[in-house]
């Protein structure tokens, strides 16, 4: 076993993603007595200290821990919020963050200090302040004595989710040769691939003085192994959840003629009758924007109007409209099996912001399998009771 430490663990879908690989969670944080709520549905709080990062010591934590992983708030970083980067209020707590790495590992000693550190955040990360907000945290792992890799994965490879996230991954730089038996120190002229697009490469060409590497990750798959429908709750027509006809033909009335084609595509049985659909603003009037692809656009936390996301389905013929339930949050973002005994909204707030099961999961597989060998099994990402949908003609 390897050991681990969560920071901005919200509901733990990290711990979710690795302990079937061997990690063992010893020290988990978050601020939100919410997530803690459904953290501990489904681990216990045992290893959880409910709080502000702020008020976190390297004290507080284990003396051994191997991989210490922090997905931190994007809010300031991703393009809907105020890009005030990470000097912003939410996005900045990556500095009391790495103010416990350091502290931890002066405490440890150099020799003893974390073998990894996972970062994870939107992909605007990498360009916030002209790139300099990424060159300073780097900077700083790099002073700690880690070699970096710079990778954006996307849960739409795993899951039926567009979810591009940005993960730095810091190796120690003394034991560096265990990870990057195939690899050796990225070069400016290095390839560009799907995890590691143009927009790495010119974050790493503009910034050569970093110690960046590459581990040997392998290509990952084209597409989730399921679509959409497979992930849908078959909720009853009386459900109160489904909006009523009269707001369902409203919308539809005023959407653009491009998104009411793609829900009469729907009705004709395209896609498996279903999309997701996200309401906007426009003009003075509640518009909806439906996907014309088998997947749910990027789920995030339900505080905006135009935030949740919707369920357009067409599988009788006739177009209904629901908000995707908790349970499909879940299960969009691979936690198939979560317990969720919290409202639909809850639920949302908890998936919404979390990271994809399965993308990372594969992603830590591959990137410190080197310091755990010994994997338990995984449980599969597609539970049992999940059903495709019906056809169009029910
Ligand atoms: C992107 S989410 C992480 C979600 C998590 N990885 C998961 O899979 O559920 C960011 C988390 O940071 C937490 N957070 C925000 N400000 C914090 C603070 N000052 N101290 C500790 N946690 C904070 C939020 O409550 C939220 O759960």
């Amino acid at each position: 076993m390897a050991t681990f430490a969560e920071f901005f663990a919200g509901i733990g879908l990290v711990r979710e993603a690795i302990e079937p690989l061997g990690w063992e969670c010893v020290f988990a944080n978050d601020i939100a007595q919410g997530k803690a709520e459904m953290y501990d549905a489904r681990f216990g709080l045992r290893d959880f200290v409910v709080g502000d990062i702020r008020g976190v010591a390297a004290q507080d934590l284990p003396a051994e821990i191997d991989l210490v992983t922090a997905s931190f708030p994007c809010i300031d970083l991703s393009l809907a919020g105020n890009r005030a980067g990470l000097a912003g209020k939410h996005s900045g707590t990556i500095w009391p963050f790495l103010e416990v790495l350091a502290a931890y590992s002066r405490r440890n000693g150099q020799g003893s200090r974390p073998a990894a550190v996972l970062l994870e955040n939107v992909t605007g990360f990498l360009s916030s302040h002209g790139g300099r907000d990424l060159a300073e945290v780097c900077r700083f792992l790099a002073a700690l004595g880690y070699v970096i890799d710079l990778v954006v994965v996307n849960a739409r490879w795993f899951a039926p989710q567009s979810r591009p996230r940005l993960f730095v991954l810091a190796v120690r730089a003394d034991d560096a040769n265990r990870c990057l038996s195939t690899a050796g120190p990225a070069r400016s002229s290095g390839a560009v691939t799907r995890i590691r697009p143009r927009i790495v490469r010119r974050f790493q060409d503009a910034h050569a003085d970093l110690p960046f590497v590459e581990l040997p990750l392998p290509e990952p798959p084209q597409n989730a192994p399921h679509a959409l429908s497979f992930f849908l709750e078959d909720l009853a027509a009386d459900d109160e959840r489904w909006w009523p006809d009269d707001k369902t033909k409203t919308l539809l009335r005023h959407m653009a003629g491009q998104h009411r084609r793609r829900v009469e595509k729907l009705a004709a049985g395209e896609r498996n009758g279903v999309a997701t659909m996200y309401r906007r603003r426009r003009n003075g009037r509640t518009v909806g924007e439906v996907r014309d692809d088998s997947i749910a656009g990027c789920l995030r936390t339900p505080q905006g109007g135009s935030s949740v996301q919707f369920l357009v389905d067409c599988r009788t013929g006739k177009p209904r409209i629901r908000p995707l339930t908790g349970r499909e949050y879940a299960r969009l973002q691979g936690a198939t099996r979560f317990p969720i005994r919290v409202s639909d909204r809850q639920a949302q707030m908890g998936f919404g912001d979390a990271v994809c099961v399965p993308a990372l999961r594969w992603l830590v597989r591959h990137a410190f399998g080197h310091i755990v060998t010994v994997e338990k099994p995984c449980e599969a990402v597609t539970p049992p009771n999940l059903r495709p949908a019906r056809s169009a003609s029910g």
